[in-house]
């Protein structure tokens, strides 16, 4: 602590030299950035942000060198919890053959019979890959074991790895209840949920033709609710449909793809705070049509990004990948796609600790290998993200 200054922490980090500070931090509540400016990190959370010139002095001081710095990404959907691949169905796809909801079988058959050393290792390899791209925040599904057993272990998974487990027994109804998938709504809603519930802060239900409806949709949440699970649904991804309707009665954090929107369900984003998820990498992984971010963003809509990350539909891990989609195919503006995949996605979680840089936060940050935002659309592909904190903690990439 040499010189005099206004804030002083122990062990603090002092990142200097910033030629674009994303801060999210300005009103009301959408992206903002200081350029020339300098963070201060104490304590695992951002102890002071402002001007480069007016930067207090600290325990270690890192030097940007006009590169810029955001918050670390918040992939709000994942689903990480899975055995085996599907490179062939893709490629098929990409051949002509359209997307089902049916492939999730194929995945589900593999999960079963995966020892829980082959889940949590592919599991943790995603979680590592996602964090070298700069995902500090990640959801992570069931849903591919759709037996007790199999959802609970999946879910006890996922929560050695996140806070943020959502239970998706309502995935697809399994073959052993393909004559009775009244009986599996009522095991999802009852023996199956009471042992998923402990691990989870979630419950989510894939509505939509080939998975399950409206009624079906809210038993599902409604039994989810009442064991202190948040309700999300995957709404509207392949055909318009009850999905963000559900979502909106349920009062869900988010309704997820709404790729296919009616105007009334356009009304229902808007007038309820149900976050609208868009999931870039499904459609392009299913060569669909991209959703409309301009229309929900014009319609006053809150929009977050995510990946969708899964063996099926959208395998990537990436969040960069994500928003340069979004910005070219999706009419978002690049500083509106960075938001949603980091702002936006802290709100489809319902955290206010996350997706921003103020004063308070979590210091979960990302040095790009870059002078502004933008570059993250602008140089689709590149690995841009230099070096990643996770509360206050260097935890991949390397400092200048
Ligand atoms: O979000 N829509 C349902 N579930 C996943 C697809 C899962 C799969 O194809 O394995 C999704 O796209
Ligand atoms: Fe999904």
């Amino acid at each position: 602590m040499g010189q005099a200054c206004a804030v002083s922490h122990p062990q603090s980090t002092l990142i200097t030299g910033i030629g674009e500070l994303v801060s999210n931090d300005g009103e009301p509540g959408g992206f903002a950035a200081l350029t020339d400016a300098a963070l201060v990190i104490a304590d695992g959370t951002v102890a002071w942000t402002g001007p480069a010139s007016r930067a207090p002095a600290a325990d270690t001081v890192v030097d940007a060198s006009g590169r810029a710095v955001l918050p670390g990404f918040a992939d709000s959907h994942a689903h990480l919890v899975f055995a085996g691949e599907r490179s062939a169905e893709f490629a098929a796809r990409m051949a002509g053959r359209p997307y089902r909801a049916g492939g999730i079988l194929v995945t589900v058959e593999a999960t079963r019979a995966a020892p829980d050393v082959v889940l949590r290792a592919n599991l943790r390899r995603l979680a590592a890959e996602m964090l070298r791209q700069g995902t500090t925040t990640f959801e992570c599904k069931s849903g591919y074991g759709l037996t007790v057993p199999d959802e609970a272990r999946g879910l006890a998974l996922a929560a050695e790895v996140t806070p943020e487990v959502t239970y998706l027994g309502a995935h697809v109804v399994p073959p052993e209840f393909t004559a009775d998938p009244a009986g599996y709504v009522d095991l999802v809603c009852g023996p199956m949920l009471d042992a998923c519930a402990p691990s989870a802060r979630w419950v989510d239900v894939f509505c939509e033709d080939g998975a399950f409806g409206a009624a079906e949709a809210a038993a599902v949440l409604a039994a989810g609710r009442a064991a202190g699970l948040g309700a999300r649904v995957h709404a509207n991804q392949l055909r318009a449909g009850p999905g963000v309707r559900v979502a909106a009665e349920a009062g869900a954090a988010s309704a997820d793809h709404c790729t296919f929107l009616t105007d009334a369900d356009v009304d229902a984003l808007t007038s309820t705070p149900v976050v609208a998820t868009l999931l870039p990498g499904a459609e392009f992984g299913t060569r669909q049509p991209f959703p409309d971010a301009r229309r929900l963003l014009d319609a006053g809509a809150t929009v977050a990004l995510a990946t969708d990350c899964n063996p099926g539909s959208s395998f990537t891990s990436s969040m960069p990948f994500c928003i340069a989609l979004a910005v070219r195919e999706m009419g978002m503006t690049t500083e509106e796609a960075v938001w949603a995949a980091t702002a936006g996605g802290a709100r489809a979680l319902r955290r206010t600790d996350i997706g921003h840089l103020g004063p308070g936060a979590r210091a979960d940050l990302i040095l790009l290998d870059a002078p502004s935002h933008a570059y993250l659309a602008y140089r689709p592909g590149v690995p841009q993200v230099a070096a990643v904190w996770q509360a206050g903690r260097l935890v991949a990439g390397s400092l200048p």
